[in-house]
């Protein structure tokens, strides 16, 4: 065996033994060198076969994480459901009854929709909220009406053109977060009885925004491992006639799926062929593992049809409401309808966020977040593998804060979300995540808290009252 090998295997020892837990960082290559008495290339080599072997990923400037320690890879789930027509949907008072347990800030919130506010600058925001406040413009509060804070609007616009996909800053809206840009896209396209398709599982707020609409649900079937799946999606389309979808092509709410290139070009031809708008909600675009963002569909949009919306809520700041959408074909209609619903968004905050995206350091912000994430998502993965049944079936994001999670068919997870939120522990059962309620035996997990003992415990507990859902214990 070679001096490399050995050492890689010593290492592989070590992580599997848990010296190294999933989400920690191997010693730096100065560190094992002077330990171990080896070169620096000798190091690497070792380095190189642990990330071969999946346990570890280097980051840039970092460092190399353990990412796994070993045990077999967590089943994906495979399968995905057919497509449905829910002609009244009737889902708000299941939504608001689980997601009033995840409001309690003692509680594990496993459920939450948001990563912990201890990930995000929120001192260096405060910084350019004090600043800037003192020197605005009297007049900005009037121009800044719909659409909204002119250098705001040319700092998301330096974002597009970075990514290679320039949207000019005169067509993007601002917004009171994407949910009021993913509102105001619904409203500019499809009116009361129209069928509209969204995802299935999917971001419960689509569901609840076609019943506050009265529009029907078109369920599109979402494959863990694939994202929306076209061929569901085409027959629904010959079928019925569908008068907008309303998807997320990376990071998928509550799934963690990312479409693939060559799916998002094929889904926007798709609908370009029918001339069907797209919604696409890509709040989580910027939480990316991976060494570059994946593109959202909007990039390959030629015809005008797809409406980007994305928020600042995700990544860098919950509270302050800012969203946005690069709006395509449909610019003045959501302009016309946010000037007759909400009027602008907050002026301050949207001079605020100007300033931090120019001076403060967001991409900086950015890099850390992404790897706090997936050290999170390692850990609450080797949680799983620990604490929870055999046969539990978990997708594998590369970006966002959600897992998905499939039990066998006789685990309730209403019952389950009831049981964990007397034990303190939040979790969002699957059937909000669908107009027809589908996937009783699927939940949703948040890993956006730093992981520490109470995370350790809760999983730990979570799985005990999983087991005795199941009539087994462990
Ligand atoms: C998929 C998805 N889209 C949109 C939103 C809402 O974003 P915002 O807070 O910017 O309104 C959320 C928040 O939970 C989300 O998960």
């Amino acid at each position: 065996m070679k001096r490399y090998e050995q050492l890689a295997e010593l290492l592989a020892n070590d992580i599997r033994s848990g010296k190294f837990p999933a989400g920690t960082r191997l010693p730096s290559v100065r560190t094992i060198v002077r330990q171990h008495e080896v070169s620096p290339s000798t190091v690497f080599q070792a380095y190189y076969r642990l990330e071969n072997l999946g346990l570890v990923r280097a980051r840039e400037r970092s460092g190399y994480f353990v990412t796994s320690t070993g045990g077999a890879a967590l089943p994906e789930p495979e399968t995905a459901s057919a497509p449905r027509l829910s002609p009244a949907v009737d889902i708000n008072s299941l939504v608001f009854s689980v997601l009033e347990a995840t409001q309690d800030r003692d509680i594990l919130p496993l459920g939450s929709a948001f990563a912990s506010p201890k990930l995000f600058p929120l001192k260096r925001l405060a910084k350019s909220l004090a600043s800037t406040a003192r020197f605005i413009d009297p007049w900005e509060t009037v121009a800044s009406l719909a659409p909204g804070h002119w250098p705001l609007r040319q700092q998301i616009a330096l974002r597009y053109l970075a990514m290679g996909m320039p949207q000019p800053p005169e067509h993007i809206v601002i917004t009171n977060g994407a949910i009021e840009a993913l509102n105001l896209c619904l409203s500019a396209v499809a009116g009361p009885g129209d069928v509209v398709a969204i995802e299935s599982p999917g971001f419960y707020a689509a569901a609840q925004a076609l019943e506050r609409l009265k529009m029907k649900a078109l369920e599109i079937p979402i494959h863990p491992k694939r994202g929306i799946d076209l061929g569901a999606l085409a027959q629904a389309i010959e079928q019925h006639s569908v008068k907008a979808c309303w998807f997320m092509t990376n990071f998928q709410n509550p799934m963690g799926t990312t479409m693939s290139d060559a799916d998002k070009q094929a889904l926007v031809a798709l609908l370009e062929q029918h001339q069907i708008p797209l919604i696409e909600d890509d709040v989580y675009g910027e939480l990316y593992f991976g060494a570059r963002p994946p593109l959202p569909a909007k990039a390959y949009d030629r015809a005008g049809l797809v409406m980007h919306c994305s928020s600042f809520s995700k990544s860098l700041a919950p509270g302050y409401r800012i969203g946005w959408v690069a709006p395509g074909r449909f610019g003045k209609k959501i302009e016309q309808l946010k000037l007759m619903t909400t009027l602008s968004a907050s002026v301050p905050a949207q001079v605020a966020l100007a300033d931090y995206l120019q001076n403060g350091g967001y991409d900086k912000h950015l890099r850390k977040l992404r790897y706090t994430l997936e050290s999170q998502l390692s850990q609450m993965s080797e949680a799983i593998r620990r604490y929870f049944p055999e046969n539990v079936r978990v997708t594998k994001p590369s970006g966002g804060y959600f897992l998905w999670v499939e039990f066998s068919e006789n685990v309730d997870t209403l019952a389950l979300h009831q049981l964990a939120a007397q034990e303190g522990i939040s979790i969002t059962p699957g059937p909000i995540f669908s107009a027809s309620r589908q996937y009783r035996n699927s939940i949703r997990l948040n890993y956006g808290a730093p992981w520490n003992d109470d995370c350790e415990a809760g999983m730990r507990l979570l799985g005990q009252l999983i087991l005795s859902l199941e009539g087994k214990s462990r």
